[in-house]
């Protein structure tokens, strides 16, 4: 069997408030095999970043709290570390990139200054060699004229190029998984392109593993080997691109996938939307949580909470309908390969 680099098991994590325990992430559970990519997809508010932050261990620092659960990595238990020890590993074994380059950049130290420190701090580096191999880094993720480039500040630089820089402090000190929660959200439509071209690129070059926050199932097509789409804190489906985009069981994610642009939606004119809104986690509908909004939903849906169901080939789905003897309303195959065009058209809008 492939060798898991991450395991989610259960994973609980809430937050306190007067009126008791939120829960952000309700028995969260899914795998990453070394060197591959997972897409975590969802909609805003369905618990990605939570989950993120989770295995980092900096809910711990955003006033969240892990109630249950194993976030196991190379077979250790995150969970159950000190933050001392998390010291070591975050930034170093695992780091992480976020949708903002500028939240996680220092506006008062030049870039060349910042990707240095983590060298310094993690790999022990004198200051003149983890200054030379941060302008190499520099070069690694693309940025021209590396050497000017290092003794700028942040202000300096474009979103696009900010994002470059903390992809280069990421993986100054190669790590073995990178964490990037919605890295091309707040970038320009050419060069969200570009930035993941680039993440996909350097993963292979730095032989690492990924697991890839994104709202956007179109992105998720072009770089995931398998997809967890999650919805209200839950994990609600779970398989390969080609089990999800081929057979989507879960009404949520076959929500989402007519809601990509270019795709089925398209075709009749406007673009699909899921009615409704994901809820704030102190409001879960009772049974399944997506039955408010669920075209399909069923009486049993409504006040008993679906099973994961995992198929032979591990396509894992929660939904009643699995279990239902009528016809199948459910929709069939999407094309994962008519998704990768359109991608890869962005991209070449954006290499032109
Ligand atoms: N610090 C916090 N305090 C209270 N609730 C939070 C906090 N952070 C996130 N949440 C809630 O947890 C849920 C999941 O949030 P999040 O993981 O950020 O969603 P996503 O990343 O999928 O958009 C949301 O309902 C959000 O409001
Ligand atoms: S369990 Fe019922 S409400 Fe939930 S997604 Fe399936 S059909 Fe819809
Ligand atoms: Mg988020």
């Amino acid at each position: 069997m492939a060798e898991k680099i991450l395991q989610i098991r259960n994973l609980t994590t809430g937050f306190l408030s007067d009126r008791g325990l939120a829960k952000a992430t309700d028995r969260v559970s899914f795998d990453l095999e070394k060197g591959k990519t997972l897409c975590v997809v969802g909609e805003s508010g369905s618990g990605k970043s939570v989950t993120a932050m989770s295995v980092m261990r900096l809910i711990d620092y955003a006033g969240g709290l892990i109630v249950d659960g194993e976030v196991l990595f190379n077979g250790q238990d995150l969970v159950k570390k000190k933050q001392s020890d998390m010291l070591k590993i975050r930034g170093n074994l695992i780091t992480m990139i976020f949708q903002d380059p500028m939240s996680a950049l220092n506006p008062v130290f030049t870039v060349g200054d910042q990707i240095s420190e983590a060298l310094r701090i993690h790999k022990g580096l004198k200051k003149k060699e983890a200054w030379r191999q941060s302008i190499e880094m520099l070069r690694r993720v693309g940025i021209p004229a590396p050497e000017i480039r290092a003794k700028q500040y942040p202000y300096e630089m474009s979103g696009g190029m900010c994002q470059r820089v903390v992809i280069a402090m990421a993986l100054a000190c190669n790590p073995e998984l990178l964490i990037a929660d919605e890295p091309t959200t707040a970038l320009d439509v050419t060069v969200q392109a570009q930035i993941l071209d680039l993440l996909l690129q350097l993963k292979k070059e730095f032989n690492m593993s990924m697991l890839l926050i994104t709202h956007d199932m179109g992105v998720a097509a072009e770089v995931a080997d398998r997809i967890a789409v999650m919805y209200a804190g839950t994990v609600v489906e779970e398989g390969t691109v080609k089990e999800i985009f081929d057979g989507p069981r879960h009404p949520y994610t076959i929500g989402l996938l007519k809601s990509i642009p270019g795709l089925e939606g398209e075709r009749g004119g406007d673009l699909y939307t899921i009615k409704g809104s994901i809820p704030p986690i102190s409001q879960l509908p009772e049974g399944c949580r997506f039955h408010p909004r669920c075209p399909y939903a069923m009486d049993i849906c409504r006040h008993k909470e679906p099973v994961m169901q995992t198929s032979p080939s591990g396509h894992k789905a929660a939904c009643w309908l699995d279990d239902h003897d009528g016809a199948d309303p459910r929709p069939g195959a999407f094309s994962s390969q008519e998704l990768k065009v359109t991608i890869k058209s962005k991209l070449e809008v954006a290499h032109s």
